[in-house]
């Protein structure tokens, strides 16, 4: 889709001619003499725009604007929260099949946040799955224009949301595919397709080379399927060799039907969204493509499936990672910790300055933070608090969750060194403290994004998070040097 960032204020918004324009109220609102400003403030005077954030007023063919339809919409104090909720709002209360010109205008001066919610707001609110559907009904939407008084001072955060909706986009993209349309190969072949680029490369290993490897514990996951693993390293690189690169790893496990500890059958379907992570690290490379930010990256994306035949893997049995610790199997389904796992270890090799893993890991996560926030796990205080600096700064926001040592308890095996589940208290957190194991020779952090990556029900489909936040984190460390 086509965006576009333009000066605006009520006099030219009036004059814009397009299927919907939304206007971004603020409380406060300061009319002008306008006849579109009057509007709008008798409208806020009487109640009828209602003073709470994301509250709507619709309008059609009114004679103060060359608009067909107008939405008013509430952002209260004009921050990021309350102008995503806003554009959703006004985007559904006014979808129409033919909506193919939408102007969104600031009625005052839009902060920069707001700026960059307004954008991701009407990418959400306009996306269209179309990839496995005889007669797409494609996105209507050729272009939006956002309008701000002070647009010339925000080219730049404008620019960069452009660029993080590309990424969300593709995110969105490959999660939403179905796991016959998105197999492990496929996932290496979109990784090839983004090594397009000049300063991104893309190897792909499969199982020979895994197996050299000694990912034992990855390649256990990965037996009981007739898709061959894929393993995956992408390489962004903007700065010079010599600079430590960040390093994201993202759980691809493309179907998870649980393997032997098989899962219930109810909503099984929705463990095709079991690869989110390894599609917000395609997602956020395909982001630092178009923005081209001075540091190194490196993805790595352990892809496979989690099924059941004769040679699958088996609750009880014992494997030795890539560490050289050996993990007793005692529940087939926590397997995203087992291809993980082995992708830390070879994350090693790169000398990492920092390693975030994202990965849909546990329904635990899901009952701790609903879909809002992701959860997040640091050893370390400042690393912690960037990753919470940068959910808020993108509204992908999460939650930090705790690492104490007594978290590891229940972790311990009779039969190797370590056991790959830990009971079912506090499972989002023995998840990590499994994890963490494997994370010693690096500052590290893990993103369980089980809750955020997808939304179930009627809305069913990807969400593209945690794109967002990783790019707003990676481009926070650039800028740090
Ligand atoms: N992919 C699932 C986690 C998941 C479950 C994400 C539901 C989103 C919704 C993961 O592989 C898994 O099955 N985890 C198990 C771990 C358990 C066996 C310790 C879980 O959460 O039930
Ligand atoms: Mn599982
Ligand atoms: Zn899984």
């Amino acid at each position: 889709m086509n965006f576009e960032l333009k000066p605006l204020d009520l006099i030219g918004a009036a004059d814009e001619k397009a299927d919907l324009l939304v206007l971004l109220v603020p409380k406060d609102f300061k009319p002008g003499k306008d006849d579109l400003s009057t509007l709008v403030a008798s409208a806020l005077k009487s109640g009828d725009l209602e003073a709470a954030a994301g509250k709507c007023l619709a309008l059609y063919r009114p004679l103060q604007a060359a608009a067909v339809r107008v939405v008013l919409a509430q952002v209260a104090d004009g921050g990021a929260r309350a102008t995503r909720s806003a554009v959703l709002a006004a985007v559904a209360a006014a979808k129409s099949p033919s909506l193919k010109k939408l102007v969104v205008c600031f009625a005052a001066p839009a902060q920069e946040d707001a700026l960059r919610a307004a954008v991701t707001a009407v990418a959400d609110a306009t996306y269209s799955y179309t990839a496995t559907k005889s007669k797409p009904q494609a996105r209507t939407l050729q272009k939006a224009t956002i309008g701000a008084r002070n647009a010339p001072e925000l080219a730049s955060t404008f620019e960069r949301a452009v660029a993080i909706v590309a990424g969300v986009e593709l995110a969105k993209e490959w999660a939403n595919r179905p796991a016959n349309h998105a197999t492990p190969q496929h996932l290496g072949e979109a990784a090839q397709a983004l090594a397009q680029h000049a300063k991104i490369s893309c190897e792909v290993l499969g199982p020979k080379e895994v197996a050299k490897l000694g990912m034992g514990s990855f390649m256990a996951v990965a037996q009981g399927s007739e898709q061959p693993l894929r393993f995956i390293v992408l390489r962004y690189s903007g700065a010079a060799k010599s600079k430590a690169p960040t390093v994201l790893v993202g759980k691809g496990i493309t179907f998870d039907s649980g393997g032997i500890s098989i899962k219930p059958a109810g909503e099984m379907d929705e463990m095709k969204f079991d690869m989110s992570g390894a599609a917000s690290v395609l997602g956020t490379f395909k982001t630092l493509s178009l923005l081209k930010p001075a540091m190194n990256v490196v993805g790595l994306i352990p892809a496979c499936e989690n099924l059941i035949n004769g040679r699958a893997v088996k609750p009880g049995d014992v494997v030795t990672s890539m560490s050289g610790q050996t993990i007793e199997i005692l529940n087939t389904d926590a397997e995203g910790r087992l291809v993980l796992c082995d992708a830390l270890t070879y994350a090693e090799r790169f000398k990492p300055r920092v390693v975030v893993d994202i990965a849909t890991l546990t329904g635990a996560c899901v009952v701790a933070l609903g879909a809002v926030r992701s959860g997040m796990f640091a050893a370390n205080d400042a690393l912690a608090a960037s990753l919470s600096a940068a959910g808020d700064r993108s509204q992908d926001l999460c939650w930090r969750l705790p690492l104490d040592e007594e978290y590891a308890e229940g972790l311990k095996s009779n039969f190797a060194d370590v056991a790959n589940i830990g009971g079912r208290a506090g499972g989002a957190i023995t998840a990590a403290k499994f994890l963490q194991r494997f994370t010693e020779k690096f500052p590290w952090a893990h993103l369980d994004i089980a809750g955020s990556a997808w939304k179930s029900g009627a809305a069913k489909g990807a969400t593209g998070r945690p794109v967002g936040l990783l790019v707003e984190f990676l481009l926070a460390q650039a800028a740090e040097k």
